[in-house]
């Protein structure tokens, strides 16, 4: 009964119209009503139109109380009674309007209209309201107006279709509707109907009761494709340049188990439809309401915009309800800032789209950049769809705005292995292949000769896990490496005076580094017009140290080319996995800190960068916010609200800076102090210390246990037992120049010790000094390194963690056969035991051994494991050992491409993963499993080609068992690590040394 009511009242409600707000009489403001009742006896500002009119006010002529105008003289239609009209500019109004005709005058038609004059356009006459009108009583005019172009001389006034009609008028009101762009809109389906949202195709749309909340939601079922669902038009709704939050709840249908669902716009420009994400489809787990929501900013004149929610498979049914769209206001920017581009030594570059021009993100740009890349722009997928179809609208219109804004503009890209259309390389023989390059390249630099100063001719062609270094695109495998050499060549025919350069990412990493040498090399030496080398650096807030950013520009700077920082943006995550609903400040704090290592590189390499390009100018924009998957992510300079951050001040003022606490472990170990290093100390990277001036160094701690020397032995075999409690630290100094200032300094928990290059504990080593040192155990460190003008500190918290466990693994002439049963070779290699549990408190454990031959890692684990199960989909929830290996013990935070994670199951199925897509290690395992009497073995041969195997060389090494029950894990153990987190990180695993 009640919902009936309810209903009742709902669809009663919609059908009656908003009536106007009471009149006011206050002066005119886009929020309130404005009315002229004439009651104080003057016109209100209304007055004659047309020679010989008169308007005046008068008893006879009110409809209500005492005053009202009266219009006599006309001799014209359009003579009247006018007023400068109260509208703005794109705010709708609907104007109302009492009127009669004096006595014995002839009935006409009265109408309200607007006169004005758009900027360089013809005057215009707008009809507002009309009714026809006679003197035997009031008639009630009434109409809404809205004008969108600039424009001037905007009058509202009363005309008549009888030259001399005499006419009164009373009680007109103005009220603004509001701007359409600025009014949320929301659907909740609680009236029962579907409020205006329809089919894109066939699917149909009902009301129901499966509700987020409130009584009902839209049930949307019959989808005849994956985009087929409910549609809104919001056509007017949303201004260009204008940003936009969307939400609405969607669940799934009954019986479907499983489904991704997201939300995007169709927009038409010039009749062409677009399609946008403005959230990706995301799973929604069954029987549950999921959120969509996002933002969007209009960026296009638009003849059709419509927001609609498809899978992105299938055509399961679902429900959704509590739609929302609303304007969001920005905020300003701040102007008071110093601007970028003044504070760098080179140019300041932005990538930017179409929408960055707008509103403020536009101001953003001009303010701070000097450069300009177009994030997508200029790409083959945007330039030539279709083979000789080229369109430039959006390429054109970047540029020229780049352009008026004097900014250097770098093309991005020629020839790249993604956004290109599969047409390019169908049916493709080499010959065809290069004749499609040369036109699309000679098309493009031609365009825009003069104007685009530097071309990124190759994007990404580099792959230091091929033997050759080179990426197995399809243009590499059509055509090798006259691909680049093609595309250089057009390039620089069509525009000798643009730059030509080659881009990459990772070109901070060593192998890359030395790939990518190796192949500029090549091509400079073969006379291929290539001027320079673009270093895209899409870091994350760990890795790699600035150090290694500053080692490739002094790397390239040897073959005499120009360089360039391309795509800058340091992600505050160190896996493809991890997400954060809200950031913790002290990551935008530590990435503060970072881009201030990191443009200290830059300006003290600045003869060698012409300049340093961001990959978007604000977090919102970047594609890190969907890319490797859908998460929060802040890798910029501005926030989301176009504020500084402060990674801002770490390029422009560090000293604005809070102070970084940073983190350290310091593992149990024994250490002997004598400014030899240690083999202890090798289980770890040292952390690093920024260079500053010409003064760096690296960082290390172990806690000092008390304790019988024997215990201090089996925790750490390699180092040299000691009972004393406290703390070892190591400083490796690099500084060159040998000083009396030279000196570090450690503070802990507020004593200091100072050791200068005479100290006790302290050697020489061939690019500085070396320290070591016992200090009193505490957990508040300061190191500071000084040479004779410059210092680098490092301020942290250190916390006492176990040792770091290790084991060697000797070596082989003739390897183990795989066959999972325990075969002599294995014989006097080390066995270690999976003892560490990051699940459950019983279950399987392994006896592990390794050994080395050639350029392959063995790996033996005997597992003990009665009963065994494959029944889960997901593989680490089957019976399996997972054995971890990063061939450079770099202890990353996150997989860099060789390190791997190397799963067996009981039944000898391989899975593997490492960094995003493990493309680097995928191949690189063989392994065979057999069972036993109560559990398996597993023998697995790891292939190391990144690295050359020898006595000592140390690898990050880890041994996982999971243990299912039926579908389930129900525990795991490890060999070192136990964070849980083995599979997204590297630097908690154990060690594995070689030996002969
Ligand atoms: C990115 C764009 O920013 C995204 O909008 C697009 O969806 C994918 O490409 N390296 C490059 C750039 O060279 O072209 C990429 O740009 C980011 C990685």
């Amino acid at each position: 009964m009640r919902t009936l009511l309810a209903l009742v009242a709902a669809a009663f409600s919609c059908l009656v119209p908003v009536l106007p707000a009471h009149a006011t009489g206050l002066p005119s403001g886009l929020s309130s009503d404005l009315s002229y009742d004439f009651e104080d006896g003057t016109t209100q500002g209304w007055g004659p139109r047309g020679d010989g009119v008169s308007v005046t006010v008068t008893p006879d002529a009110a409809r209500t109380g005492s005053g009202g105008l009266a219009v006599t003289g006309r001799t014209a239609t359009w003579h009247g009674a006018a007023i400068t009209a109260p509208f703005a500019r794109g705010v709708g109004y609907t104007v109302t309007a009492y009127a009669r005709l004096a006595a014995g005058q002839p009935a006409s038609t009265i109408a309200m209209t607007v006169q004005r004059t758009p900027t360089g356009g013809e005057t215009t006459y707008e009809r507002v309201a009309a009714a026809t009108v006679t003197d035997g009583g009031w008639v009630r005019l009434s109409g809404s107006y809205l004008f969108t172009a600039e424009s001037t001389g905007v009058q509202l006034y009363v005309e008549s279709s009888d030259a001399t009609s005499q006419y009164h008028l009373d009680d007109i009101v103005v009220t603004p509707l509001g701007d359409p762009t600025r009014e949320p809109i929301t659907s909740d389906f609680e009236d029962g109907t579907a409020q205006d949202w329809s089919p894109r195709a066939a699917a149909v749309l009902e009301t129901g009761t499966t509700a987020h909340t409130g009584a009902h939601a839209l049930t949307v079922t019959g989808r005849s494709a994956s985009w087929d669902g409910p549609a809104l038009n919001v056509l007017g709704r949303m201004g260009k340049g204008d940003k936009y939050a969307l939400s609405v709840w969607v669940r799934l249908g009954p019986d479907t188990a499983a489904g991704k669902l997201g939300l995007s716009i169709e927009r038409h420009t010039g009749g062409t439809p677009s399609y946008e994400r403005v959230v990706a489809p995301k799973d929604v787990p069954a029987g549950q309401w999921v959120q969509l929501s996002g933002a969007y900013t209009l960026a296009y004149d638009v003849d059709f915009l419509s927001v609609y929610i498809e899978s992105d498979t299938g055509t399961f049914p679902f429900h959704l309800d509590d739609f929302t769209l609303t304007y969001v206001e920005p905020e300003p920017i701040q102007t008071g800032l110093p601007s970028l581009k003044d504070e760098v030594p080179f140019t300041m570059g932005s990538a930017f789209t179409r929408p960055d021009t707008l509103g403020v993100h536009g101001q953003l740009l001009a303010k701070h950049f000097n450069g300009v890349t177009p994030g997508n722009e200029l790409k083959w997928d945007a330039t030539e769809p279709r083979e000789g179809e080229f369109t430039f609208t959006d390429g054109d219109y970047l540029v020229d705005w780049a352009t008026e804004h004097g900014m250097t503009i770098r093309g991005h890209t020629l020839a790249w292995h993604s956004q290109t259309p599969d047409w390019v390389f169908e049916n493709a023989t080499k010959d065809v292949l290069l004749q499609r390059l040369e036109r699309h390249v000679r098309t493009l630099v031609t365009r825009y000769k003069g104007r685009i100063a530097v071309w990124d001719v190759v994007n990404e062609v580099v792959d230091e896990n091929q033997p050759d270094g080179l990426r197995r695109s399809k243009w590499y495998e059509i055509a090798g490496l006259d691909f680049i050499r093609t595309a250089f060549r057009t390039a620089h025919e069509a525009d000798p005076a643009a730059k030509l350069f080659i881009n990459d990412y990772n070109t901070e990493l060593p192998r890359k580094r030395e790939a990518l040498y190796k192949l500029v090399k090549q091509l400079k030496d073969e006379g291929v017009p290539i001027d320079g080398v673009g270093h895209q650096l899409h870091l994350n807030i760990e890795h790699p140290p600035a150090a290694d950013v500053e080692a490739t520009i002094e790397r390239f700077a040897g073959l005499g080319l120009d360089q360039q920082v391309t795509e800058l943006d340091v992600s505050i995550y160190t896996d493809f996995v991890s997400t954060y609903d809200t950031i913790p400040p002290e990551l935008l704090l530590q990435q503060g800190y970072r881009y201030k290592e990191l443009f200290d590189v830059f300006r003290r390499q600045a003869a060698r960068l012409g300049s340093v390009t961001v990959w978007g100018e604000s977090d919102d924009v970047s594609w890190l916010r969907s890319w490797p998957i859908t998460r929060l992510n802040a890798p910029l300079l501005f926030d989301d609200d176009l504020q500084a951050k402060p990674a801002y001040w770490g390029v422009v003022d560090p000293s604005k800076l809070d102070p970084l606490v940073r983190k350290l472990e310091a593992p149990a170990g024994v250490i002997k102090v004598d400014g030899k290093r240690d083999p202890e100390w090798d289980l770890l990277p040292d952390a690093p210390l920024a260079r500053v001036g010409d003064v760096s160094a690296g960082f290390q701690a172990r806690t000092a246990t008390t304790g019988s020397p024997a215990h201090a032995a089996t925790t750490s075999s390699l180092a040299r037992p000691g009972t004393t409690s406290g703390l070892y630290v190591l400083a490796e100094v690099t500084d060159r120049t040998v000083n009396k200032d030279d000196r570090v300094t450690f503070t802990v928990d507020g004593r200091s010790r100072t050791l200068t290059r005479t100290s006790p504990g302290v050697r020489p080593t061939a690019t500085g000094y070396r320290v070591e040192a016992l200090l009193a155990g505490g957990t508040d460190v300061q190191l500071t390194v000084r040479d004779r003008t410059a210092e680098t500190t490092w301020t942290g918290r250190i916390t006492p963690a176990p040792a770091v466990k290790h084991t060697t693994a000797p070596h082989r002439p003739t390897p183990p056969v795989l066959d999972g049963a325990v075969d002599r070779t294995w014989t006097g290699a080390p066995e270690v035991r999976t003892a560490t549990r990051i699940q459950g408190t019983t279950g399987a454990t392994a006896r592990v051994r390794a050994l080395w031959s050639g350029p392959t890692l063995y790996v033996l684990a005997q597992v003990t494991d009665p009963t065994l199960s494959e029944q889960s989909a997901n593989p680490w929830e089957q019976d399996s050992v997972e054995i971890f290996v990063d061939p450079g013990n770099g202890k990353t935070k996150g997989y860099t491409d060789d390190d791997g994670q190397y799963r067996v199951s009981f039944t000898g199925r391989i899975t593997v993963g490492g960094t995003f897509d493990a493309a680097g290690v995928k191949d690189h395992i063989r392994a065979a499993a057999a069972p036993v009497p109560g559990g398996y073995v597993v023998e697995a041969a790891i292939d190391l080609p990144t690295i050359t195997l020898g006595e000592g060389t140390l690898l990050g090494f880890d041994v996982q068992v999971n243990d299912a029950t039926g579908a389930a894990r129900t525990s795991a153990v490890t060999w070192n690590d136990a964070t849980s987190r083995s599979y997204l990180d590297t630097s908690h695993w154990g060690v594995l040394r070689l030996t002969r």
